[in-house]
């Protein structure tokens, strides 16, 4: 399940660091080489700060060389849903701080070269079931000025019942400006380490020590500053793992023979129907992307998947699949994402979390939001970015709610593998169980005809991993951690993989 993005890119990458580089100590650490890491790596490097950045895979290795990527301040229902939870003034300042980022984002983009299509961007209702909500999206976006306009048609080839559209929005390929701020980055002194994982972080106010580990690299440094852009943050002070659920969607690149929609496109009613095009050498691709599950809750992601497919075929005659994907990110319960310090009163290590697939924009904010804090110079929107504030009581129903779900999940974990027993066995290859009475639970699979046996206990919380058929991937149903054939650590809060069944 290689990206469009990922796919064929070992050649063009350009060098960074090796696990032998990693220095002692370091100024500031960022975690993580999504956009998130990466441009606030940039963006502190500018300011003459010393950073290194820690890939635990490879830069873009999750959700941003993963992502649809459209840089849109039409973004589905995002705006519609923070005015109904945090009124319009902080809806005002999300926007502010999304037109930041899309602003930053797109003029590095033309100053160093990478290639962005300007589109319109739709959030549309496929059914009447959907045109309450889109109507709600084009109420909240005219509330806080955002010029859109209500479309009761489009030039489409699939059902369509009237929309929000923005006009002059933007797409790209995400991987050329992730290797421009790579580069940038390291020009300007900065570093950055593949393979490297920060796992555990201890100390305080008067410096960081950080254990990292990978493949070639089992090391202490330290820091003064800890910037956490892995996603979900890794650090369990702040609980961030139970104010955000985690939410995985599948992509596809198809090659079509007729017409593609140029608009960037996406329903406001399920199944979340995602659309745009990608410039693939002098021709073009339609991507589509949907079939969204909490990760490690779906029985079989394949049948939503498969779903979507036939739903492409069938409105888009003669499209062949040539790319399918799939990646996760992280949606808050108050609605807004949480960029800011772990703790209330920490001034040595920040999170930035809770983009709830709109990380394009959102995400370069958070970098600008960190970066302004970090160099003390915060920009006025960052309210509605803050890590910790009393807006999260508007969300504790939710938070509730998605605690209640975790605990089920817990419980059903351990307790429902032994009534499946010998029900289902591992007769297909891609095929994966957890089996055993709880105090012998066994996680089983075979892939490619080698059969793994590992612990299905999840090294974050506890949690019981299930088998996700579509991805061949053990699937953490509390809070998003995922797990290779083999128990390797492919990502989440989780900083260990699954061990060896005993
Ligand atoms: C299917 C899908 C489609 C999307 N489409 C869009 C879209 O069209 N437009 C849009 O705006 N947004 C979209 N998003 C959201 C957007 O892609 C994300 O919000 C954004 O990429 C997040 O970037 P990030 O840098 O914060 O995280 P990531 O890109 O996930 O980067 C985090 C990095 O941290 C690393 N890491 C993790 N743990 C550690 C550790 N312990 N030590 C060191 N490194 C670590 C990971 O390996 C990873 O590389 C989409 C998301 C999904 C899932
Ligand atoms: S991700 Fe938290 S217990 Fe598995």
């Amino acid at each position: 399940m290689t990206s469009l993005w990922l796919a064929d890119r070992i050649a063009t990458s350009p060098a960074s660091g090796t696990a032998e580089d990693l220095p002692g100590f370091a100024d500031v650490v960022v975690a993580g080489a999504g956009i998130t890491g990466l441009m606030t790596a940039v963006l502190l490097a500018r300011a003459g700060r010393e950073v290194l950045v820690l890939e635990a895979r490879t830069v873009g290795a999750c959700a941003t060389g993963n992502t649809t990527a459209k840089i849109s301040l039409l973004q589905g229902t995002q705006l519609s849903a923070i005015s109904a939870k945090q009124g319009k003034r902080v809806a005002a300042a999300y926007l502010d701080g999304n037109r930041a980022g899309q602003d930053w984002l797109l003029s590095f983009c033309a100053s160093t070269g990478v290639a962005v299509q300007r589109e319109d961007a739709y959030s549309f209702a496929q059914s009447e079931r959907g045109v309450a909500a889109a109507r709600a999206e084009y109420e909240a976006c005219r509330a806080v000025d955002l010029p859109v306009t209500w479309e009761s048609r489009a030039d489409v080839p699939f059902a369509f019942h009237g929309g929000a559209r923005l006009a002059e929005q933007a797409q790209f390929d995400p991987m050329p400006f992730l290797d421009a701020l790579r580069a940038e980055l390291l020009a300007s002194g900065g570093q950055l380490v593949e393979h490297a994982r920060v796992q555990r972080v201890s100390g305080g106010r008067d410096g960081l020590r950080l254990r990292v580990a990978g493949p070639r690299v089992h090391a202490e440094l330290q820091a003064t500053q800890l910037v956490l852009a892995t996603g979900i943050p890794i650090l369990d002070r702040g609980g961030y793992f139970a104010r955000l659920k985690p939410s995985r969607s599948y992509c596809m690149a198809f090659d079509v023979p007729g017409e593609i929609t140029r608009p960037m496109m996406i329903s406001t009613d399920s199944p979340t129907r995602s659309l745009r095009y990608a410039p693939v050498n002098g021709s073009e691709r339609l991507l589509v992307g949907g079939a969204g599950h909490t990760v490690g809750r779906a029985k079989h992601p394949g049948d939503a998947l498969a779903e979507l497919e036939a739903w492409t075929v069938r409105h888009f005659p003669g499209a062949s699949r040539t790319h399918l994907w799939s990646a996760q990110d992280y949606t808050p319960v108050d609605k807004l994402p949480y960029v800011g310090p772990i703790l209330p009163d920490s001034n040595t290590i920040y999170v930035a979390t809770g983009f709830n697939k709109w990380g394009m924009t959102n995400g370069a904010a958070a970098a600008l939001a960190l970066s302004g804090r970090l160099l003390g110079k915060r920009p006025e929107w960052d309210r509605a970015f803050a890590s910790w504030s009393t807006r999260e009581l508007r969300g504790l129903t939710t938070a509730l709610t998605a605690n209640l779900e975790v605990g089920f999940n817990l419980a059903k974990g351990w307790i429902a593998p032994t009534a499946h027993i010998g029900q289902h066995g591992l007769g297909r290859d891609a095929a994966g169980v957890v089996s055993g009475p709880p105090w012998h639970l066994q996680a089983q699979c075979r892939v490619n005809g080698v059969e793994h046996r590992l612990s299905p206990v999840c090294p974050h919380l506890g949690g019981i991993v299930n088998w996700n058929d579509a991805d061949r991937a053990w699937e953490c149903p509390l809070h998003g951690s995922r797990f290779a054939p083999d128990g390797t650590l492919l990502e989440g809060p989780a900083t260990r993989g699954l061990t060896a069944s005993s």
